[in-house]
């Protein structure tokens, strides 16, 4: 099968290559998925299970890519509950080889059925974003109707899902972002925007979660705005600064067949827009995953034409 691979960390996206290699066979608990469309975040190469086992050991060549939508071609031993030809989608396990291939073996718990109605491309664009965004809210953060979100990287695949489900909760959102991204972040949803370039973060005031995307300064000036009992959720790592009377949690997004059925009903239903920049082909996926412009919202590679 084709597959695109990363051998050298050093060299990131850059070092990726599109190569045959076998097809994967399915394990225990295990379907195989014939991939149609792959999402991929640029980040990856920065994730130690890129490039190691659970053990440590290198396991390159990996194939990245933990985002899919596609078709049940096989089913391992004793899996239960899908069926080969049925259409999913969802997360591949991050130390396994991932979807950026033309078939990916992945344990069943970790994906959901995919309406017929849904486009693989749009499929593949949900799992990250989509479960982290809920997890992060609803989990993590304990939104609540009436709550004030100060959502950062309003506009970016992950910051945009917030802004949908925070504004759906009754969550009065307040993005940031780029001075370019103020009108996008207004469409999905945010009620104010802050351009981090030029406005100043501490004029937001008080706010009761903070769904951080971003961290670094921009993480640790966000603990200060936190009120009384409020939370800093982060996606990129432990804060570095904790707010004076709240919570700070720091979380990995995980599969959850429930929570995917309750984002995928969402996109049916025009509740939440997915947030594609771009889509290209499995022979063009290198070329797409190292853009010499800024894209705004997630490449996705379709696989299957
Ligand atoms: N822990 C987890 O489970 C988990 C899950 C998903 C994602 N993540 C992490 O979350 C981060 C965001 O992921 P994503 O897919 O949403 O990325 P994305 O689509 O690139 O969105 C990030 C947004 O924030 C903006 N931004 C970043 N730094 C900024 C700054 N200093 N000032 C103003 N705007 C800034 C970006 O603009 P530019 O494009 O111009 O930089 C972009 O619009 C990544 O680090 C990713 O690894 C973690």
């Amino acid at each position: 099968m084709k597959a695109i691979v990363v051998t050298d960390e050093a060299a990131g996206t850059a070092g990726m290559r599109l190569v045959q290699r076998p097809e994967p066979q399915p394990a225990i608990n295990d379907v195989v998925v014939e991939v149609c469309a792959s999402g991929f975040v640029p980040t990856e190469m920065a994730w130690p299970s890129t490039w190691t086992d659970r053990l440590g050991r290198d396991r390159t060549p990996s194939v990245p890519g933990h985002e899919l939508a596609g078709v049940i071609s096989a089913v391992g031993y004793g899996t239960t509950g899908l069926s080969v030809g049925q259409r999913v989608f969802g997360l591949t396990d991050w130390y396994r080889d991932g979807s950026l291939a033309q078939y990916v073996a992945v344990e069943a718990r970790n994906l959901a059925p995919l309406p017929g109605d849904v486009e693989f491309t749009v499929g593949a664009s949900l799992p990250i974003s989509g479960l982290t965004a809920w997890q992060g809210l609803f989990e993590h953060g304990r939104l609540q109707a009436g709550h004030s979100v100060l959502v950062h990287g309003a506009a970016g695949a992950v910051g945009s899902m917030v802004t949908q489900l925070a504004r759906e909760f009754g969550g009065y959102v307040i993005g940031t972002g780029r001075a370019g991204d103020r009108q996008k972040a207004f469409e999905f949803g945010a009620q104010e925007f802050v351009d981090l370039g030029n406005d100043v973060l501490e004029d937001v005031g008080g706010v009761d979660l903070v769904f951080d995307v971003i961290g670094g300064d921009i993480g640790k000036r966000s603990a200060g705005l936190i009120r009384a009992g409020g939370t800093l959720v982060s996606v990129v790592g432990p804060p570095e600064q904790r707010p004076s009377d709240g919570l700070a949690v720091d979380f990995v997004v995980v599969s959850d067949r429930g929570q995917l059925g309750e984002i995928v009903g969402r996109v049916r239903d025009g509740r939440l827009r997915t947030n594609i920049g771009n889509v290209a082909t499995l022979d063009d996926a290198v070329a797409a995953l190292n853009p010499t412009e800024r894209i705004t919202g997630k490449t996705i590679i379709r696989v299957r034409p």
